[in-house]
């Protein structure tokens, strides 16, 4: 069978979906970005990127209506040789899994699969999905080859990850392994061939690993601040010159739209024994609670204006989504006189300036400390908050 695409990416105008359409379009490979977002789809076809993503704004500008095309057209579906499902994770809004929602969504791409392709599950799923999946297109006679190869990238280190990182490559049978893995070798030289269903678990593994290291780093942090200590020199002396301590991140908000809901994955999976993943989501989620209680311990909050300096999940990123620095505000417009917030990436009309802010509020808190506001300078008379110690002036609240 010959094909038109060599790949059809479906959710293609996602932060998932486009970094790896633009890698595989760079390989030379002809691939359709295909996405249900109209404005992402317009802007992808005029070469502009709907996000922010190191090396992608140069790479899709060189790409577009060229190898790469981003389309709203699901008849393209059928003559594309691999289809690869980058949607995001079906969760409702309890984080419970949804499988109804993945089933729907396989029953309605049915019509558009096309015998001899290969269907490749890369969105993180729920364990067993990509079996349930493969037994509903066997019952309805779908003739297609379903692998599951979850992806592993950071948001913004996407480009570098895809052609770094090994890929794990799943499938029921040895001639999909073997044909999904010569797609990926073209990103990356290095396979790790595993069941389906411990790929998908160990991408929960990965993921809810790091959850609970971050919720480690939080756990001393207050620690370390309930006894009026500085948790960085602590820290700075555990990790100095000592090897076993090196893995012990920072403390910070631990937030973004994978890691929390991965750990309450892995938690239904287990029938919610899961004392670790509930722990460290408490103390992840908890965070944001904590500094406010800590700040009202010392001054009296309702007479203060609070700012929060970073709104996106994390630094150096545009993704809002389930950030840490939204809780902080829900929670702070209870307690403090008024809240003002401030995002170099994150585009909203409310929010103000760096320096307005700055120069407003009485108390500041480092919410995402993007790279942008190290030169800021905070008056002697303010009151920062930096559980990332990002200004070198300690954490401690
Ligand atoms: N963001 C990350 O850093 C990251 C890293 C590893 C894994 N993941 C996983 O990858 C998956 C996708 O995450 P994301 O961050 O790219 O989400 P996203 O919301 O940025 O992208 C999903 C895209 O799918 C599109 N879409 C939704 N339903 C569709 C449909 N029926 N047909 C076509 N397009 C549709 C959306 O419009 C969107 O553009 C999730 O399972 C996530 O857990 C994300």
């Amino acid at each position: 069978m010959v094909f038109d695409f060599d790949v059809f990416t479906v959710g293609g105008c996602g932060r998932v979906g486009l970094p790896l359409s633009i890698a595989f379009a760079g390989k030379g490979l002809k691939v359709v970005a295909y996405d249900i977002d109209r404005e992402k789809i317009s802007s992808v076809q005029k070469g502009i990127m709907p996000f922010l993503e190191e090396g992608c704004d140069e790479r899709l500008k060189l790409l577009i209506n060229k190898n790469l095309v981003a389309s709203g057209d699901l008849s393209l579906l059928s003559r594309s040789k691999f289809v690869i499902i980058t949607i995001g994770t079906p969760v409702e809004e309890h984080l419970n899994p949804q499988y109804s929602a993945m089933k729907r969504f396989f029953i309605d791409l049915m019509p558009h699969f096309t015998k001899g392709q290969y269907v490749i599950l890369r969105s993180t799923v729920y364990p067993g999905t990509t079996e349930k999946i493969h037994n509903l297109l066997k019952e309805n006679g779908v003739l297609v080859n379903l692998a599951f190869c979850p992806e592993r990238i950071a948001e913004g280190r996407a480009l570098c990850e895809l052609e770094s990182l090994p890929q794990v490559v799943c499938a029921f049978d040895q001639e999909t392994i073997w044909e999904v893995s010569k797609l990926f070798n073209l990103l990356t030289e290095e396979i790790v061939i595993l069941d389906p269903i411990e790929g998908e678990l160990a991408k929960l593994f990965t993921n809810v690993w790091r959850y609970i290291h971050f919720a480690i780093a939080n756990q001393f942090y207050m620690i370390a601040n309930q006894y009026g200590l500085d948790f960085y020199r602590i820290y700075e002396a555990m990790t100095h010159n000592y090897q076993r301590a090196r893995g012990l991140p920072k403390p910070g908000f631990t937030a973004g739209p994978c890691l929390f809901k991965d750990t309450m994955q892995l938690a239904a999976f287990n029938n919610n024994n899961f004392f670790l993943g509930h722990a460290a989501m408490l103390i992840n989620e908890g965070l944001p609670n904590y500094i406010v209680q800590k700040l009202k311990e010392k001054v009296d909050l309702r007479s203060k204006k609070a700012g929060i300096l970073g709104m996106a999940y994390k630094a150096d990123c545009d993704d809002r989504r389930d950030s840490l620095a939204y809780k902080l505000r829900k929670i702070l417009e209870l307690e403090a006189k008024e809240v003002y917030c401030s995002d170099v990436y994150v585009p909203d009309s409310s929010f103000i300036s760096p320096e307005e802010l700055l120069a407003q509020c009485d108390v500041v808190i480092v919410a995402a400390p993007h790279k942008e506001y190290k030169d800021l300078k905070l008056a002697k008379d303010k009151l920062l908050v930096d559980v990332w110690n990002f200004y070198g002036q300690g954490g401690r609240i």
